[in-house]
């Protein structure tokens, strides 16, 4: 049966409420996308979401995303007026860099953005001269929330409690520059705007796979690799790509799923073909270009 890519599990509502609340705590959102798909992994309610703040688009797993695309993307997105980046958030340095931007592309890029800037903290209740910077990070599941905040938090940071005037329970952690991150993220969910889109998400497994069809899952990615990437799937697999399902049983036979009396093992084969391509491990794919 085919998937339904489009299928939303609805609890969407309620995190944006607890965002909303969060959000009014600082003057900089960080939004992380993966940079494998950064429209489809991001969520349109942000802008509005992000409104008087400043808003960074970082765009995560840049390591497995197709270098030449990802390029493209920076400039699509710097193009629109936003600040942007794209890291690896494994690594410290680049991690850093993000920091780094919102004074760096505020003077080379945006020189509107100082004065942007002093008005955020001042809507926040601050005083720009007084007060450090308060920054969160948001994205959808899976997207690397986590490992881009205790990369960027780093080992030089502490956490410095509740503030005072500030919703209790909150922990913000303090950073090398005297900026406070929040320590837990907003967790954004997106309802895929398109079938295309949904099957992005599944792609990256953005999705729950335990409401989708593996196999249809995989033979949805080969056809869809074939067209982007051709090649790509042969030169992993050593096989010859030709239509969808006649590559993803080569595939399977390649890699010896076969059932009794030879019969391909779809489901095998579908996990094996996935979990590579989510480990960039056929090659670095990017799923979405700009228009
Ligand atoms: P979340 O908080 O947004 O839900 O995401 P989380 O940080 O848990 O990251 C999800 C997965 O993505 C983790 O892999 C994490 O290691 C990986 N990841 C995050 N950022 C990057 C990146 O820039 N590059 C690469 N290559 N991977 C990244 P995992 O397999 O679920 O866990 P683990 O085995 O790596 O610990």
């Amino acid at each position: 049966m085919a998937n339904n890519y489009q299928w939303f599990p609805g609890h969407m509502a309620k995190a944006l409420r607890a965002m909303r609340e969060d959000i009014k705590l600082v003057d900089v959102l960080i939004e992380l996308v993966d940079a494998r798909a950064p429209i489809s992994t991001g969520n349109p309610s942000i802008q509005e979401l992000a409104e008087g703040k400043i808003h960074i688009v970082v765009l995560n797993k840049k390591d497995m995303a197709d270098p030449e695309v990802t390029k493209e993307w920076l400039d699509f997105f710097r193009g629109n007026g936003m600040l942007a980046a794209a890291v690896d958030s494994k690594k410290k340095n680049e991690v850093t860099s993000v920091e780094n931007l919102l004074t760096k592309l505020a003077r080379d890029e945006f020189k509107e953005s100082d004065a942007r800037f002093e008005a955020a903290v001042r809507a926040a209740g601050g005083d720009p001269g007084k007060r450090n910077v308060r920054i969160m990070v948001t994205g959808i599941p899976n997207v690397g929330k986590s490992t881009f905040i205790n990369t960027f938090a780093g080992r030089a940071s502490a956490k410095t409690g509740n503030k005072p005037g500030v919703t209790r329970g909150k922990q913000w952690i303090r950073l090398k520059s005297g900026n406070d991150l929040l320590d837990t993220p907003g967790v954004l969910y997106v309802k895929p705007l398109s079938e295309e889109s949904g099957m992005r998400l599944a792609f990256l497994g953005s999705l729950n796979d335990n409401n989708l069809s593996m196999d249809e899952l995989a033979l949805d990615f080969v056809k869809w690799c074939i067209e982007a990437y051709p090649g790509c799937l042969a030169s992993k697999y050593g096989i010859e790509e030709t239509e969808g399902l006649e590559t993803m049983e080569a595939i399977g036979a390649k890699r010896g799923c076969l059932k009794k009396g030879g019969v391909i093992d779809y489901e095998r084969a579908a996990g094996i073909i996935i979990d590579d391509f989510r480990n960039a491990r056929i090659g670095r794919l990017s799923l979405e270009r700009p228009e």
